[in-house]
Parts: structure tokens; C-alpha cells; sequence
């Protein structure tokens, strides 16, 4: 089936300005780490892709890694560029890819070499059949190779083309500040920086956002739904089809019966709001303003939309968020 894209894409979804950037993102992106890979329904991935695009979402986010099996999910999003974003359309796509995880034998196929990181980003942009991807992140630090050569990787992906922009993942404040430093002495400021972030994991209050706010780059959290239990889908059990009974990153003995109060409790905040757990999961950290976009993952077009539909109520007021703090302050 031929895919036109939506007319009014561009009217509801909200865009935020990517730190000191000149480019805006929307607040809500799509990463394909889960629900792409050669392991999964082709056709449910071009539907979500499609209906994220229709709604506004210009943002997709990759890895060399991502899949399974590792290269697929670029493999598979791909295929989907070539068949439904044709013409001039991939100028209004923000497409992202990483590299710093394992991904092939040997002493080049991980970590921050200049090796590894150019070698990988040919890989992906081989398997995704593209000129260049918009955003290429170091995914985590070395801590065995120069902070330097990662970023010259880094600037050198950009100045010959390879991409537009640099960004860094997985970085705690002080090496994402020295990144910040030598990216900036390159010539090639960092753009964004991409770390793990949602209420059930606040390490970036304790510092990174300042440094991010400082040097006017970026913030994209990723896992803002906790992999899914920052919503109402394990509220009755743990469902067949879901990542915690399927995949190895969440596992169903995260979901203790503490953690599954504290999701109950949060889910009551939820309703008495008039939204699901995973509305209000982002729009608490979308209410913060150094955030520029909150980067979900989805199984569904209905989950993606319910996502999406949290942008209709973007007020959470102090007596809910105080309310919410006492919940989270109880780990379980
Ligand atoms: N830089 C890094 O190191 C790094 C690491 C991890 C992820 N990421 C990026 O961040 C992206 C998002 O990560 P994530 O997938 O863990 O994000 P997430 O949004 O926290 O979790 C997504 C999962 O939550 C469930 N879900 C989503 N919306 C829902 C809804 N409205 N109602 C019920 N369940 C819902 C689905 O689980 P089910 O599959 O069970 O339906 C979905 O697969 C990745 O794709 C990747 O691009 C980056």
C-alpha cells in the first residue's frame, strides 16, 4: 500500500529547539531499539513509523546495534525510507545512529576508537541505504581511549558529510563536559546528548542537566517509560506479547511487588489527571525545559498515539508533583 503522508503532520505536535541549535525537535521521538528487528512483524513496525510521521514525529532514533538481530532495525528502517518516504521527504526526517556497543568480533568492534566509530557508521549507513544520518552519537564512553579521539571520530563524521550533527550518549556530567570542551575546540559543538532518564531513574537532576543547560546542547531521555513500566501495561499480570516476558533488557523479576505498588500508585495520579501512566510519565519530564524531546519506544500504533495524545495536557500542577515525589521517594 502507498503511503501519503498526512497533511497537517505539522499542526499538532509540538517542537522544541534543540539546545543552542539551529534545529528543533519534536517532543516526542521514536526509537526503534525494540519492535524492528528482523525478529519482528514488518509490517507493524511501517505502520508505526507511518503513523508516527502522520503525527507529527520527525525523529527516529537508531544504533549500529539495534534489532535483533544486531543491524536489522537499521536494515528494516531502511527498507521503509526507500518505500514510504520518497521524494523530498527525507529532508524532513531527523534520522540517528550510535555507535560505541558490541556489534562485530575483535578488538574494533566496540567502544570509542576512531576505528570503531567510523568503521560503524558506514556499516549503518550501508544497511540503511542512506547519504547521511542526521545526528551520530558516540553511545557510551571509553574509558580506555583518549576523550579526544572519540570526539575527532565524531567531528570527522561530520565534516565529511557522513553526518550533520554530533551527540553522546551515556556520558555522567564531568566527561560530558570535557566532550563539550573538545567538541567546541573541533569546531563541531556537540548537539545533544542522550541519556537514561524517566521517574524511576533521575540520576542526570544530580548534575547533567546543569552541564547540558551550560553549554546549550540538547536533551533527549531514553527508556522515559521505564521500558513499560511507567504504564498500565503490567498492572494485571505480565503479559505474553510484552518486553518484560520477551526480551532480556527488562525482566519480569524488575516488576517486584513494590515497584508494582509504586506503578499502581502512580496510576491513580493518572486517572484522577484524566491521563494514562504513560502520559503523565512524559509529561513529567517534559515539563522540565532543558528537556527537547522525550524518546519512547513503542509495540503498536495504539501505544504510540496514547503517547503521542500526552501533549494535549502538558499542566501538571505542584500538588500532583509533590504527590508523585512521595511515591518515588519510596525505592524498591
Ligand atoms: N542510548 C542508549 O543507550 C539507549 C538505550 C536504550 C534505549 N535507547 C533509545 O530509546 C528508545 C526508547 O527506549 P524504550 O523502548 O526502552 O522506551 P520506553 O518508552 O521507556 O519503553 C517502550 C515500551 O513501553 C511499552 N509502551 C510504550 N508506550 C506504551 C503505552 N502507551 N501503553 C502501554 N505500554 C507502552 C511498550 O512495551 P511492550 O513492548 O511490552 O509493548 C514499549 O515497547 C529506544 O528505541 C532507543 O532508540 C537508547
Amino acid at each position: 500500500m502507498s503511503y501519503t503522508p498526512s497533511k497537517d503532520r505539522y499542526s499538532q505536535m509540538l517542537y522544541n529547539r534543540c539546545g543552542k541549535s539551529g534545529i528543533r525537535l519534536p517532543a516526542i521521538s521514536l526509537g526503534l531499539w525494540h519492535n524492528f528487528g528482523s525478529v519482528d512483524d514488518f509490517k507493524n513496525g511501517r505502520k508505526i513509523i507511518r503513523r508516527a510521521f502522520d503525527r507529527g514525529i520527525t525523529h527516529f532514533d537508531l544504533a549500529n546495534n539495534y534489532g535483533p538481530d544486531p543491524g536489522t532495525a537499521e536494515e528494516n528502517f531502511g527498507k521503509i525510507v526507500r518505500k514510504d518516504f520518497t521524494g523530498n521527504l527525507r529532508d524532513e526526517l531527523i534520522i540517528s545512529s550510535k555507535a560505541g556497543y558490541h556489534m562485530w568480533p575483535g578488538p574494533y568492534g566496540e567502544w570509542g576508537s576512531r576505528k570503531n566509530l567510523l568503521s560503524s557508521l558506514d556499516q549503518s549507513l550501508k544497511r540503511m541505504q542512506l547519504a547521511y544520518v542526521d545526528i551520530f552519537y558516540s553511545h557510551r564512553p571509553d574509558p580506555d581511549t583518549p576523550l579526544e579521539e572519540t570526539m575527532m571520530a565524531l567531528d570527522t563524521a561530520v565534516r565529511s558529510g557522513r553526518a550533520l550533527y554530533a551527540g553522546i550518549s551515556n556520558y555522567k556530567a564531568p566527561e560530558a563536559k570535557r566532550a563539550f570542551e573538545i567538541l567546541k575546540q573541533l569546531g563541531t559543538p556537540c548537539l545533544i546528548h542522550q541519556p537514561r532518564y524517566s521517574m524511576f531513574d533521575r540520576w542526570v537532576e544530580d548534575g547533567l542537566l546543569d552541564v547540558l543547560e551550560q553549554y546549550g546542547v540538547g536533551c533527549i531521555p531514553f527508556s522515559p517509560l521505564a521500558q513499560g513500566m511507567l504504564t498500565d501495561r503490567y498492572l494485571k499480570g505480565i503479559p505474553k506479547d510484552s518486553r518484560a516476558a520477551k526480551a532480556v533488557f527488562l525482566k519480569s523479576t524488575d516488576i517486584t511487588s513494590d515497584r508494582l505498588q509504586q506503578i499502581r500508585d502512580l496510576n491513580a495520579i493518572a486517572q484522577k489527571r484524566g491521563q494514562t501512566l504513560a502520559q503523565m510519565a512524559l509529561v513529567w519530564l517534559l515539563k522540565d525545559k532543558r528537556i527537547t524531546s522525550v524518546l519512547i519506544g513503542a509495540s503498536s500504533v495504539e501505544q504510540l498515539d496514547n503517547n503521542v495524545d500526552c501533549l494535549s495536557n502538558l499542566q501538571i500542577e505542584d500538588e500532583y508533583l509533590k504527590e508523585i515525589d512521595n511515591i518515588l521517594r519510596r525505592t524498591p
